[in-house]
């Protein structure tokens, strides 16, 4: 069993081929990058992987079940997190609560034991608040757990939608761009929480720019340009892959 196949996944939006054909797989414990120009249909991948967008052909199959069709919530159940190249942080919440959010969707009273706050309830209740404090731990932020969230500078409103996404407990976690905006200690801090999950048996799927950091943390890389998978490699390769290079030279170049 794979566990992760992406198979001749496409996505056209009217004339534009976001996606087109795009086939890989990711084991289970690796850290793979998915990189590429602006443009090149990275988010969409994702947003294809996450139940936001249907395929127009296509399939995503995750644990041999094909997730190709299901809900976010369905595909987020199933053990697939994710965060956003757009924060999307409930700004009008405080910190834990944003974390909180991730753990209710795992919830097993759900809703109605919200509604009806009872024993089990509030065992469990309990326990999410807890659980959402080790999330923030992890991230830097536990004692940022009462603030607004919207209080919080971007870096570590990063941090904290990383730690929402991890409250799901997910197998497999995408991260679109988590290193964007970040300053270099930040970026730190993130490359440690990144290896961090993996020691904890998490799969990471990362869409990032910042060439240094991806070629020192991935252990394979899948290059889209304009919807297409250009290569697939390890970083070494990638790194002297000549069409990766040409791919490259009317942006920043690989920059490492
Ligand atoms: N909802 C949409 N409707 C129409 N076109 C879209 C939509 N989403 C993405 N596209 C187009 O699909 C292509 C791929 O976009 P996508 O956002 O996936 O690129 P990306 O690789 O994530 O780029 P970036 O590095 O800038 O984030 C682009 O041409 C984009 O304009
Ligand atoms: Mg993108």
């Amino acid at each position: 069993m794979k566990f992760l196949e992406i198979n001749d996944l496409t996505k056209s939006f009217g004339g534009v081929q976001a996606v087109n054909d795009v086939s890989f797989s990711v084991d289970k414990g690796e850290i793979v990058a998915v990189i590429g120009p602006n443009g090149a249909g990275k988010t969409t991948l994702f947003n294809l992987m996450t139940g936001i967008y249907q395929p127009t052909q296509g399939s995503v199959v995750f644990k041999d079940t094909d997730v190709t069709r299901l809900t976010a919530y369905q595909v987020a159940q199933l053990g697939i997190a994710r965060t956003f190249q757009n924060l999307q942080i409930f700004n009008n919440m405080t910190v834990l609560e944003n974390v909180m959010v991730g753990r209710h969707t795992k919830s097993k009273t759900g809703f109605l034991g919200a509604v009806f706050p009872l024993g089990p309830v509030q065992r469990e209740e309990r326990e999410i608040v807890e659980k959402s404090l080790d999330n923030l731990a992890m991230v830097g932020l536990a004692d940022k757990a009462l603030e607004a969230a919207n209080s919080l500078p971007y870096g570590q409103q990063k941090m904290l939608e990383i730690a929402r996404a991890v409250a799901l407990e997910p197998e497999l976690l995408l991260l679109d761009e988590p290193a964007a905006g970040l300053n270099s200690t930040e970026t730190r801090e993130l490359v440690e929480i990144i290896y961090g999950l993996r020691d904890r048996g998490v799969t990471i799927l990362l869409v990032e720019h910042d060439m240094e950091t991806v070629m020192e943390i991935t252990d394979r890389l899948v290059v889209l340009d304009f919807g297409n998978k250009l290569a697939e490699g390890t970083p070494y390769e990638i790194q002297n892959n000549q069409e990766v290079i040409a791919a490259y030279l009317g942006e920043e170049g690989l920059g490492c």
